[in-house]
Formats: C-alpha cells, structure tokens, sequence
C-alpha cells in the first residue's frame, strides 16, 4: 500500500536544519553562504579616521561575521581590495561559487563606479550595500550611492554593526525565499 503523506501540523515547523517536504521526507537544508566585499581603504580601519569608522579593525568585523553567520547556520567569505578589478571580478563569479548573496561596502568607489553598479545587476544575487559611517550626513561629494540602486537594501552610520545588521537583513531575506 502507499504511503500516505503526513499531514502537516499548524504551528509544528519542521525542525532546524531540515525543509519539509511533501511525502514527510526531510532533506537538509543548504547553508547559505555569503560574500563580503570591503574596498579601497578599508584594510586600514582600526587606525584610519577612528572618529568616522571606529576602532574595530576590518579582521574584527570579519570574526564577528563570522560568529554571527555560524549562529545562523551559515557561512561567510570576507575579502577586502584596494582594486576596483578585484571586486568586479569576485562579483562576477559570486553565482558560479554558489554564494546565496552579498554585502558590499564598496569604500569611495560607492561613489564612481558605474561598473560596480553593472556588476551587481549582471549577478541577480541580492547584495546589501554597506558603511560605516553615513556618507549622506557627510560631505557633499559622498551623498550620491552608484550602487545603491542595484542593491536590495543597504545599512549606514552604525559603524561595524552595520556589516552585522546588513548580514542579518541578507540571511532573514534569503530565509524568507527559501
Ligand atoms: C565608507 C564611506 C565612503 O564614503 C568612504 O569613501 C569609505 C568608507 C564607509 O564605510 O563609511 O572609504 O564606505
């Protein structure tokens, strides 16, 4: 006789780390994994302007990244470049590697690079721009955001926490569409 699906019980979700499918097999869930990409400069935060960006170094960040994306079940690859080339590049290839999704903060490139913009829409993964500081609330010249446009969402102003918000925004994000 055939097994008969079981029925599914409001309010009782399937356990962590497995979906539920319809014959009331289980198959793991897969681990969302995550980009992190820092720009020019920001290989020297810790030390550069600690009253814009603040004392944490950019290794901190990417520790506490990590803690945070381990809670969640996920992973995160932090990479940081001075080139414009690098960050096309590691973009680029995101989709074919598998990440689920991106943070960017792109440093002074946020504020020039039509490239970036291209490549953020070329890769159709959900990417998060990010600062430390609110480059609205600054000079004039940072105010406007190339990138802000192709990007789903972006966190400003709470210095290495917005990496961590912009994380927990990209995971509840990718949750919801599982
Ligand atoms: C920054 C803001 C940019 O305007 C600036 O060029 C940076 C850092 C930030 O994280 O606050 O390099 O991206």
């Amino acid at each position: 006789m055939a097994r008969r699906a079981r029925p599914s019980v409001p309010g009782s979700p399937a356990p962590t780390g497995v979906a539920r499918l319809p014959r009331g097999k289980v198959r793991p869930r897969r681990a969302f994994s995550v980009l992190v990409l820092s720009g020019p400069n920001l290989q020297l935060l810790g030390t550069r302007e600690p009253e814009i960006y603040g004392k944490d170094t950019l290794a901190d960040i990417h520790v506490r990244l990590a803690a945070l994306a381990a809670d969640r079940g996920a992973t995160v690859d932090c990479r940081q470049s001075n080139h414009e080339g690098d960050l096309l590049d590691w973009l680029g290839a995101a989709p074919a590697q598998g990440f689920a999704g991106a943070l960017l903060n792109g440093g002074a490139f946020t504020h020039t690079s039509l490239a970036l913009y291209d490549a953020i829409r070329a890769i159709g993964l959900p990417v998060i721009e990010v600062h430390l500081s609110n480059p609205e609330a600054r000079e004039a010249y940072r105010k406007e955001s190339k990138l802000a446009p192709a990007c789903v969402g972006k966190v400003v102003g709470f210095g290495a926490d917005s990496y961590l918000l912009a994380l927990r925004g990209l995971l509840d994000r990718l949750d919801a569409k599982r």
